[in-house]
């Protein structure tokens, strides 16, 4: 199960089903949460996978953050470790239900704004994001996918990785960043079983 999307002249957006601890791009997005210490779901498994190192990475960056937290919103970047990706960027994104809707999207889109925005910086050539706040975090998964392949377009016209890949975990999340895709970027560019 996957799909290629053109995001204008010179991006791609690919979703596939699959575990994003075996993602060889230059970078995956964890999605985190404030202590930045790991957790359970797509955070655990991904710390799990660096092995310790991770965790020592992530200890010594809180110190560098202010009352050593990273606010819903905001992302930082790691080595990947014992990881096939060279990088880890923790994004924090918001719990649906401690924020009026709107907000809610602001902070989930920044998530992605800045991740990409890190990945432009450091020159990186592709990046995987799982689907963040959709689990723990309770964001329903429709209106969840449309901010983020809205964000992703938005960010990539200032430049960033030419392929921009979501490993989704399973196929009802996947048929809707299908759908998000489809509705802000037309028809995919080639779809796989
Ligand atoms: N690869 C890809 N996606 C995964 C994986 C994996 N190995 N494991 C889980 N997922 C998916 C989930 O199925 C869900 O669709 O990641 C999506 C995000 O779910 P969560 O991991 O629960 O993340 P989130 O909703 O953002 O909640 C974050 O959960 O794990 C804790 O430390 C984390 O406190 C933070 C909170």
């Amino acid at each position: 199960m996957e799909a290629t999307f053109a995001v204008g002249e010179t991006h791609s957006l690919e979703l596939f089903v699959g575990d994003i601890t075996r993602q060889s791009t230059d970078a995956i997005v964890s999605a985190a949460n404030a202590l930045l210490l790991g957790g359970g779901g797509v955070d655990g498994a991904i710390h799990k996978a660096a092995g310790p190192r991770l965790f020592e990475a992530c200890r010594a960056l809180k110190k560098t953050l202010p009352g050593g937290v990273l606010a819903a919103g905001g992302a930082v970047l790691t080595g990947g470790f014992d990881l096939p990706a060279r990088f880890v960027i923790h994004a924090v994104g918001p719990i649906y239900a401690e924020h009026d809707p709107a907000r809610a999207a602001e902070l989930l889109e920044s998530c992605y704004v800045q991740a990409i925005g890190i990945a432009r910086r450091e020159g990186l050539a592709s990046i995987t994001f799982p689907s963040i706040s959709t689990g723990v975090y309770g964001y329903p998964v429709a209106a969840a996918a449309e901010v983020a392949v809205a964000a992703v377009k938005r960010a990539l016209a200032s430049g960033g990785p030419a392929v921009v890949r979501f490993s989704l975990f399973d196929p009802d999340t996947f048929a809707a960043y299908h759908a998000a895709a489809v509705a802000v970027l037309g028809a995919p560019r080639a779809e796989g079983a």
